[in-house]
């Protein structure tokens, strides 16, 4: 242990403890901004300065380990000031344009502006050049961007996607794709956890509320909307509750008092892809032991950040991914066919919104194989953070409204559907089916959780022996089923290495694309809670071992929906409105002529005023847009070097002028 003083009173740490850590680990709070425990540790802000006794200058004391006999001061004059002068340099080079900012008093820089009480910006002159980009997940205002560089950390480092990275020097750095592409042009996966980590309005979700609130008051649209399991752990926490708190019944209620018509549950649709992806596995595995060359391992494909990764990094090993959609899609492509028509209403006039943990869910929904009949299967996608957005507009006081429930015949779901919002549930829940339809029997685990898969590690694995299996499935008789689970693309990575390599020992694979899967998705609330994952995840588990009802067989509206209309798992219906196909993408979107992009802003000056059209988001849809991704390169790749070259031009003039000058008499 080390000894040390703070502000002149002792404390013990261990040894390798930064003096951050050591401070906060004694309930003394020095402010941070680029400080991001575990993932973004580079000490570029230097906000988090301190005075240590002997040091020749101020420490930042995220980076700076604690030692034996330090003596430290957190709330020095000098520290204080220099905290000021060192704000107001960040915001000399930013657009303080908080009243027209997504992030205006959920903002990390104005909170920490508040707690160093400045009070003027007293460095003003020229600005960095700056633009939006936005595409149809993600926009990038880089007006607002502080030069963190956490959004970098998260994508190399936890989710090792490599897209976002910092481009260029002096005023034109920024944090971007290579050559300053726009993101919906490159290899992001969409995932948002770059949003996520952001603590100012320069990332974040492609906003869907206007769309959504149009529909709404649009009399002749028949407006469903359905929630995702994760989003029901977390939304609470936007209104002030702990995080982890189960809010269902409230959600179903403020859904209906913001106006939509039938009020639906995702989870429904969860039952009902257990049921197409727990048989298309069947199908597979009895078809590779019995001589017919199925593609194994067979990977889950309901997370659309995960779909994306692997179509841009394996487009070779697409054959390994489930067919079947997505449970909101599939529960989309459901409302507009067997809802739509059990109702008599024109599928043309509905509108189907999905409250999704996710950012990806906005991309999922505009590619074109998410449509049936000419109709895109979803039309909006709100992230819970939106949501929560539009309950405040709305004025709904969500911690008291009382808890509802969803509409039918849409709207039951059993506990597996639930976890299907943590790692290693989608596994857990398929397994629970699996295992029951090939023995007669229930899944040989205590409260039917297989232990194994359970948990927020990387990469987990199970292998089930079938024994004694019913007649059907004899071919299964004294296998060893091994499944595996990974969330984050790190880890995904690994696994599909293994495919690459031929040594896949796996039947099955779960991946999802972010780290902790949906619970920890884009587009949750942001928090500074530590142990939010876990909370969340204890959330779901709980809410699942609550219901009668715990496997996705055995929900009785799903069984319903096969007998009135899908007629069997996987059969011809099914694969008409449930299952689907993926686009080869490659590295560098060499194997496809589609791109996301909304607005490809070209550099602007800085105070610029935006154009009406970024300002209302009204953009070039993805099916106008003319340019494909070689040409964007060239474009961006040529803007740089104009502005090199006129950056060049300009250090000649000035040193033409000193030179001059200097010869002068
Ligand atoms: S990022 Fe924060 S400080 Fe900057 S304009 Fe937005 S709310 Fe204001
Ligand atoms: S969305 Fe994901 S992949 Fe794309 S830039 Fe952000 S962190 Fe990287
Ligand atoms: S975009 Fe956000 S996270 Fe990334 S460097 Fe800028 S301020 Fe930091
Ligand atoms: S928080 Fe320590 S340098 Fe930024």
């Amino acid at each position: 242990m080390l000894h040390l003083t703070i502000n002149g009173k002792p404390i013990e740490v261990p040894e390798g403890t930064t003096i951050l850590e050591a401070a906060r680990m004694n309930s003394i709070d020095i402010p941070s901004l680029c400080y991001l425990k575990d993932q973004n540790v580079i000490g570029s802000c230097r906000i988090c300065v301190v005075e240590v006794k002997g040091a020749k200058t101020l420490q930042a004391s995220c980076i700076t380990q604690a030692a034996e006999g330090m003596e430290i001061y957190t709330n020095s004059r000098i520290v204080r000031e220099s905290r000021k002068v060192l704000y107001e340099l960040i915001l000399s080079d930013h657009d303080k344009d908080c009243l027209f900012c997504k992030r205006n008093q959920h903002c990390e820089l104005q909170k920490l502006g508040v707690q160093l009480g400045v009070e003027r910006s007293r460095f003003e002159g020229e600005r960095s050049t700056r633009r939006v980009d936005s595409s149809v997940s993600i926009t990038r205002d880089l007006s607002k961007c502080i030069l963190c560089r956490r959004c970098v950390s998260v994508c190399n480092n936890v989710q090792e996607t490599g897209v976002l990275n910092m481009q260029n020097r002096g005023f034109k750095t920024e944090a971007s794709p290579a050559m300053s592409l726009p993101l919906g042009a490159v290899n992001c996966t969409f995932c948002g956890q770059c949003t996520v980590v952001c603590p100012v309005g320069a990332l974040r979700e492609t906003s869907s509320t206007e769309r959504v609130w149009g529909a709404l008051n649009d009399p002749k649209k028949r407006t469903v909307v359905q929630i995702a399991p994760a989003v029901r752990v977390a939304i609470g926490e936007e209104f002030g509750l702990p995080a982890g708190t189960l809010c269902t019944g409230k959600l179903a209620s403020a859904l209906k008092e913001l106006g939509f018509d039938d009020v639906f549950d995702t989870n429904w649709a969860a039952d009902l892809t257990i049921m197409e992806e727990g048989t298309e596995f069947l199908g597979r595995v009895k078809d590779a032991l019995t001589g017919g060359g199925a593609t194994l391992p067979m990977i889950t494909s309901c997370s659309p950040g995960w779909i994306k990764y692997i179509e841009h990094h394996y487009p070779e090993h697409l054959g390994h991914l489930s067919t079947c959609k997505s449970p909101h899609t599939m529960m989309g492509a459901i409302v507009k066919s067997y809802y739509a028509e059990s109702q008599g209403f024109d599928p043309k006039d509905m509108f189907v919104v999905s409250v999704m943990p996710c950012t990806a869910k906005k991309f999922e929904i505009d590619r074109r194989e998410m449509q049936n009949g000419g109709l895109k299967n979803v039309d909006a996608v709100l992230t819970t953070r939106e949501l929560a957005d539009m309950i405040h507009s709305a004025g709904i006081d969500f911690v008291s409204l009382k808890d509802s429930t969803f509409h039918n015949p849409l709207g039951f779901s059993t506990g597996a559907a639930d976890i299907f919002g943590v790692t290693g549930g989608v596994m857990e829940a398929a397994l629970r089916t699996v295992y029951e339809l090939v023995t007669g029997r229930e899944l040989p685990f205590d409260k039917l959780h297989v232990v194994p898969i359970v948990g927020l590690d990387q990469i987990k694995e199970a292998t089930i022996r079938i024994e004694e299996p019913l007649p059907a499935y004899a071919f299964l008789k004294g296998v060893d089923v091994r499944v595996a689970v990974t969330s984050g693309f790190a880890g995904a990575k690994k696994l599909m290495e293994q495919i690459n390599a031929g040594t896949s020992p796996y039947h099955f694979i779960e991946i999802m694309g972010c780290p902790g899967g949906c619970i920890t998705g884009g587009g949750q609330p942001r928090s500074e809670d530590e142990r939010i994952r876990v909370k969340r995840m204890a959330a779901l588990y709980n809410e699942d071992e609550s219901k009668l009802l715990r496997k996705s067989h055995e929900n009785p509206l799903v069984i319903k929906i096969y007998q009135d209309y899908l007629d069997k798992p996987n059969g011809h219906r099914s694969h008409e409105l449930l299952h689907t196909h993926y686009t080869a993408r490659g590295m560098h979107n060499q194997l496809t002529d589609e791109v996301f992009v909304l607005d490809l802003q070209k550099p602007q000056p800085a105070r610029t005023p935006l154009t009406p059209g970024v300002v209302l988001g009204m953009s070039r849809s993805r099916t106008d847009l003319q340019d494909n991704p070689r040409v964007m390169a060239l474009e961006a790749e040529n803007a740089n070097l104009r502005a090199e070259l006129a950056e060049t031009q300009d250090t000649v003039t000035v040193f033409k002028r000193i030179i001059q000058e200097r010869n002068a008499p």
